[in-house]
């Protein structure tokens, strides 16, 4: 058996991104929608990729722990479950979102273009949950002004972090990815100085530079995220975007992150919402506050580009042999109805 393909979680980091967030109407005709565009999803991010092709446009899509119920009774991914909450010194707020798109681009017309086809084709089958529109900020900069994503993994690193592997063998090639949208109150954070902005954060302001194990507080950002388990450290990969609306006094930072298992995010959560030891909190959170909060699932893209196979109402096993709960209502056309007809398009999934 070929391994299955990831999807690009692990791409390298672009100048523009959009992060989609939608829910599913509830109606088992939208569920076919959602199932045909998984399978045609590879071949609409070569269709406008195309048009670009140093744009390096890609797009992981996730999929919400109710979601998956509702579109695949294949097994579920082990450790798939809604975003838990988190009420420690700050609060870590859980909001709905069935199906995520992280679109990245150097162009933001790439992720505009391929964001409304997505739409397009989803339709009627959505209400938009949240959408942000990222940008890169000076050299990597977040809106607080410090590099961020320095110390992620890269190449073989960034796949061994992120993709499953035997220990889910039916979901090998997937991924967990946690979103949360923060707000910054930029005013606060201005008026405390660099040198303590930079025992917050656990580097150098301007330089980037990792503090000294003796002068970093065991409250710094870098600190309470770095989990070490049997003397391994447990990496995530993140791909962090500011955003904003100048105008309305919103400055912000997208966080998203990739594992190939949510544990290890949760941990680096509760170490910072909560603190370690509890109430050593990470002061990043004094001045931004998480305002959206979900898990998904990362299928592989062999699993997306094979979904409408692993549908309830596959149609190629006659109804008659299905269990009445697999059956979909007789209203609803065979999963692969409504799909663009590019199947021979499949297989060349696009990832880097
Ligand atoms: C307001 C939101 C956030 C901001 C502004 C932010 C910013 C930063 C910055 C500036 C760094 C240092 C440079 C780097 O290595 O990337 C960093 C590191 C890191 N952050 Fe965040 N971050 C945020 C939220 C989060 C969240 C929610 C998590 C995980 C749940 C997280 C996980 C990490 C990890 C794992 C590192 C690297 C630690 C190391 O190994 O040195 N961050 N972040």
């Amino acid at each position: 058996m070929p391994s299955a393909v990831p999807q690009p979680v692990a791409a390298k980091l672009t100048r523009a991104a959009i992060f989609l967030t939608v829910t599913l109407k509830p109606d088992p005709d939208h569920d076919v929608t959602v199932r045909s565009l998984c399978g045609d999803l590879a071949a609409l991010v070569r269709a406008v990729g195309f048009r670009d092709l140093e744009g390096r446009l890609s797009c992981v899509m996730g999929i919400g722990s109710d979601a998956w119920d509702r579109l695949f009774i294949t097994p579920r991914p082990k450790e798939l479950h809604p975003f838990r909450e988190i009420h420690g010194v700050h609060h870590a707020v859980a909001t709905p979102g069935d199906l995520l798109f992280h679109i990245r681009a150097v162009p933001m017309d790439l992720c505009f273009e391929l964001a409304s086809q997505i739409v397009t084709r989803l339709g009627d089958a959505i209400a938009s949950a949240d959408e942000v529109h990222g940008f890169k900020y000076f050299d990597e900069r977040d809106l607080l002004g410090f590099v961020d994503g320095t110390e992620n993994p890269v190449d073989q690193a960034a796949l061994d972090a992120t993709v499953i592997g035997d220990e889910d063998p039916v979901f090998a090639g997937g991924s967990y990815v946690i979103v949360q949208k923060y707000l910054h109150d930029l005013a606060k954070w201005n008026e405390i100085p660099v040198e303590v902005q930079e025992k917050i954060v656990g580097r150098t302001k301007l330089s980037d530079i990792e503090l000294d194990d003796t002068v970093k507080p065991s409250y710094a950002h870098n600190a309470l995220t770095t989990i070490v388990e049997n003397g391994e450290e447990l990496d995530i990969v993140r791909d962090n975007m500011p955003f904003g609306h100048v105008s309305q006094g919103e400055f912000g930072t997208y966080f998203i992150g990739y594992a190939k298992s949510p544990r290890r995010i949760e941990l680096m959560l509760e170490n910072m919402f909560v603190g370690r030891p509890p109430g050593n909190y990470d002061r990043l959170l004094d001045v931004s506050r998480a305002v959206t909060g979900i898990l998904f699932f990362v299928p592989s893209a062999t699993f997306l580009e094979d979904a409408p196979n692993t549908a309830p109402a596959s149609p190629v096993e006659p109804a008659a042999a299905r269990a009445p709960e697999a059956a979909a209502p007789a209203s609803s056309p065979p999963p692969s109805d409504g799909s663009l007809g590019i199947g021979s398009l499949k297989g060349e999934a696009g990832h880097e």
